[in-house]
């Protein structure tokens, strides 16, 4: 939710993720929360799953974004 990342698109690239997550059913599983500026602003939207950050994302990412970032990481997870 930082103003660069909002100029960028994060509400949009948020929206995507949102449909994603109930397209894939996974609500139970993935928790999707704003931050506060990540010190990253000149790298376009920035993103972290889990520890790892993701830089320079526009809302278009988004579905490489779940599907090669959010989902693998639900499908190793132990029980
Ligand atoms: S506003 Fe997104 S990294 Fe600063």
């Amino acid at each position: 939710v930082g103003s660069s990342c909002s100029v960028r698109g994060s509400d949009e690239l948020a929206e995507e993720l949102e449909k994603l997550i109930d397209r894939e059913q996974v609500r139970d599983r993935v928790e999707l929360v704003g931050s506060f500026c990540m010190n990253e602003c000149s790298k376009g939207i920035s993103v972290q799953v889990d520890e790892v950050l993701f830089r320079e994302l526009h809302p278009q990412d988004a579905e490489s974004l779940f599907y090669h970032q959010v989902m693998p990481r639900l499908t190793t997870e132990v029980p």
